[in-house]
Parts: structure tokens; sequence; C-alpha cells
């Protein structure tokens, strides 16, 4: 099996990425490496985030090196917290702070369209090359927050098609319908038709 560095060291990541992924690679989450640099988010796009970041740690790795950016795009507030998701949570003091300013910035709204993005990107670094894939999930926002199988904004995501929020419906229905899940799938058609079934 080939080897693949998992660049995160957000645990809820990991645990959806090992799901995703642990059949197609031998994972090596980023904590082997030890403390090494964190790679920065400057870009206004998930893409070129996933790249740097990706291409950030295969540096250190010396090995091939997978990153992801990903965030909640709220329709009513001009797609925000978007790329800036990690900012916005930690600028708020964690994440209850966080919701409770996204319920008063949506309280006079009346619109709760929102939507989850990822983009997953693989670095090579023998060759130097990078492959990337896409996921959307669409859905509505809600609060109070309700669940405990997730983590970030996951408690207060309720997908389309359903009547409850991501952190309940929990990792195993996330991984078909999730972002990230899209996202992984989509990077493994460009980096690897072979393994696909
Ligand atoms: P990052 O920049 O890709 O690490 O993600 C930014 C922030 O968005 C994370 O710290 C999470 O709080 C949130 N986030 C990313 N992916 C998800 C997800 O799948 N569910 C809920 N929140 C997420």
């Amino acid at each position: 099996m080939e080897k693949l560095c998992i660049a995160s060291t957000n645990e809820g990541k990991i645990r959806e990425l090992k799901s995703l992924l642990g059949d197609v690679f031998a994972l090596h989450p980023l904590g082997e490496w030890g403390i090494l640099p964190e790679a920065e988010e400057p870009f206004e796009s998930f893409l070129e985030n996933a790249q740097a970041k990706a291409k950030h740690y295969a540096d250190f790795t010396q090995m091939l090196t997978l990153s992801e950016d990903a965030g909640l795009c709220i329709r009513a507030l001009n797609h925000f917290p978007g790329v800036h998701s990690k900012r916005f949570i930690a600028e708020s003091g964690g994440l209850s702070n966080a919701f409770d300013r996204l319920e008063e910035m949506l309280s006079a709204k009346g619109d709760c369209r929102a939507e989850f993005v990822c983009v997953s990107a693989i670095y090579d670094p023998r060759s130097g090359r990078s492959f990337t894939g896409k996921g959307i999930m669409g859905g509505e926002i809600l609060f109070p927050a309700k669940g405990t199988d997730g983590f970030g904004f996951d408690p207060i995501f309720v997908p389309d098609g359903y009547d409850r929020t991501i952190a309940e419906l929990g990792i195993s229905v996330k991984t078909v319908i999730g972002h990230r899940g899209k996202s992984v799938r989509a990077l493994l058609e460009n980096y690897c038709p072979r393994v696909l079934p």
C-alpha cells in the first residue's frame, strides 16, 4: 500500500479521513513528525490554501502528503465565514461563542441556507505534482446546536434531505453525503483511478 501523510492535527478531520482513505493508503498522521511549523492559510480560495498546505507539509515529510481546506459558507452572510472559518472561531473565543455570534448575525436575515465546502489536495514531492478534488454539502443552519458525533460547525448544520444535524447523524452518514467524502473521492479520481472500484 502506498504511504500517505495526513497533514492535519484536527482530530475530527483525521477520524473522517481514516474512515475514507484507510483502505486505500497506509496513513501517517502529521504527529509522527513531531511539532512542525504550522502552514498558513493566506489565500482567499480553498483550492489555493489546500495546495499550499499540502506542499508546505510535504517539504518536511518528503512523503506523498494530503492536506485540505474546508469551511462553512452562509448565503445570507455573503459566504462568511468561508475560508476564514478557523480564524472566525479563534477570534470568537471558541466554538460556543462562534455559534452565538452566527445566531445573532442570522437573526434578522430570514435565510438559513449554507454549504460546507472542502478542497483536498495531494502533493507528491517526487514529481512536484499536485492533485485536487472538491466537495460541497448543502443544507441549513439551525440553532441551538445539537449532537455530539462531529466537530466544528457540525452541530448547527442540517444537510439537505435530513431533519437532524450532521453531529446527530454521525460519521457514518457524513462520510457518504459530506463535503469531505466528496472531495476525497474526486481527488482519488484525479490521483489514482486504479484504486477506485
Ligand atoms: P480548516 O481551515 O480546513 O482547518 O477548517 C476551518 C474550520 O472549519 C475548522 O477549524 C472547523 O471548525 C471548521 N470545519 C472544517 N471542516 C468542517 C466539517 O467537516 N464540519 C464542521 N466544521 C468544519
